[in-house]
């Protein structure tokens, strides 16, 4: 008995994402967009880059947003920092007094209070009709995502947009590409379908009075894009992950179990908070935020539920559940249900960690 819940558990565990995949890429990945995108709109655009101890990497994020094709007179560059003790802000000082034509203005935070705090900050500062939320440990690579990006946004219909990750410098790189290719499609699928309620650091950009409307970035959970986003979607507007914004983003050579724990917590403290949104979202995005929530908070304990009674029943003597196990752990040979595995575990560990550390 015990074996036949443990292989349902699985069933439902497996079977679930890979229903989702395959329905959202059927059914919309390869479909046009349902929305005009006028060629050559040209907003007027404030990015926002929070830091805390980017010494390394600060001068090269800001040639890289230097090296974008957009207007000068229609940009804007708030770099916030947040007391750094490696002397980030002085070397953006730096790098100002080199690059005296682009508008850059540059906020030193006497205290660290967390990047959604710091971008609240900055947004009191901002001029821009659309905010670009930049993270320092990442790089745009081509010399267009932030023109494309603001394309989306001449339609009305669109309230936030996001990139598409192409993972670099990875310590692990195959295991990032395969996590990407997965998560890429859906991505751009929920995006056609409505919104999609996962957006990234890397470039996450925003209609400045939308901003306004659902209030401040979050200063209690990790993913203040992501949040942010699915509150904008959630009040009928467009939150998108177009296939031709694209950004990269830097994955840690050390620590890189740590890091991806680190990411499923945000991921786990937005679908929770998600949960406790009051708006009645638009019902196409209701169903992707559900099974997003569902896919993130849920179904990595079935397969912790799963494994548990089919290794309970192997123990007292099934046969089945031994041949099943024995699959399933063979079956790690194969790297696209590794990641998998992997990224199930991290979920399962960021719950639990967040019991005590939200950071
Ligand atoms: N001003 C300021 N103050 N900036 C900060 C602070 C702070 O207290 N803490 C971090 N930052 C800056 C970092 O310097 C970096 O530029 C950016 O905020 C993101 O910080 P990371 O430490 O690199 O965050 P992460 O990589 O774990 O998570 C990022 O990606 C998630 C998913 O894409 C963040 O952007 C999350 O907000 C995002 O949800
Ligand atoms: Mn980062």
């Amino acid at each position: 008995m015990l074996e036949y819940i443990g292989l349902g558990l699985a069933l439902i565990h497996f079977g679930t994402p890979l229903s989702y995949y395959v329905y959202m890429k059927k059914k919309y990945f390869g479909k046009p967009w349902d929305m005009k995108r006028e060629e050559g709109f040209k907003p007027k655009i404030t990015v926002i880059v929070p830091t805390y101890n980017e010494a390394k990497l600060i001068e090269k994020k800001l040639d890289d947003i230097y090296a974008q094709e957009y207007p000068r007179d229609r940009l804007e560059v708030i770099l916030i920092d947040s007391a750094s003790s490696d002397g980030t802000l002085e070397i953006a000082e730096k790098w100002k007094e080199e690059h005296g034509e682009i508008n850059l203005k540059i906020i030193g935070e006497d205290s660290r209070r967390g990047k959604a705090h710091s971008l609240n900050e900055a947004l009191k500062h901002s001029t821009g009709e659309i905010v670009v939320i930049t993270d320092a440990d990442s790089f745009w690579g081509t010399r267009d995502s932030l023109g494309r990006a603001a394309e989306w946004f001449s339609d009305p219909s669109v309230g936030a947009v996001s990139c598409l990750k192409d993972p670099e410098g990875s310590e692990a790189p195959s295991i990032e590409l395969g996590y990407r290719g997965y998560y890429n499609v859906l991505r751009v699928a929920e995006s056609k379908a409505y919104s999609t309620p996962i957006f990234h650091g890397e470039l996450a950009s925003f209609r400045k009075d939308l901003l306004e409307e659902v209030g401040e970035f979050p200063v209690d959970i990790g993913s203040d894009d992501s949040h942010t986003a699915t509150k904008i979607a959630a009040m009928g507007y467009r939150a998108i992950i177009p296939e031709d914004v694209l950004c990269k983003e830097l994955v840690p050579k050390r620590g890189y179990n740590s890091w991806r724990i680190r990411r499923a917590q945000h991921l786990v403290q937005h679908f929770m908070k998600a949960m406790k949104l009051k708006v009645k979202a638009p019902k196409n995005f209701d169903r992707i935020l559900k099974v997003e929530e569902y896919l993130h908070l849920m179904n990595p304990w079935i397969l912790l539920g799963g494994a548990v009674l089919l290794s309970a029943s192997a123990i007292m003597g099934s046969l089945i559940s031994l041949i099943f196990l024995a699959l399933g752990i063979a079956l790690l040979m194969y790297k696209p249900y590794r990641t998998w595995i992997s990224m199930q575990l991290y979920l399962v560990i960021a719950a639990i960690k967040n019991l005590w550390s939200r950071e």
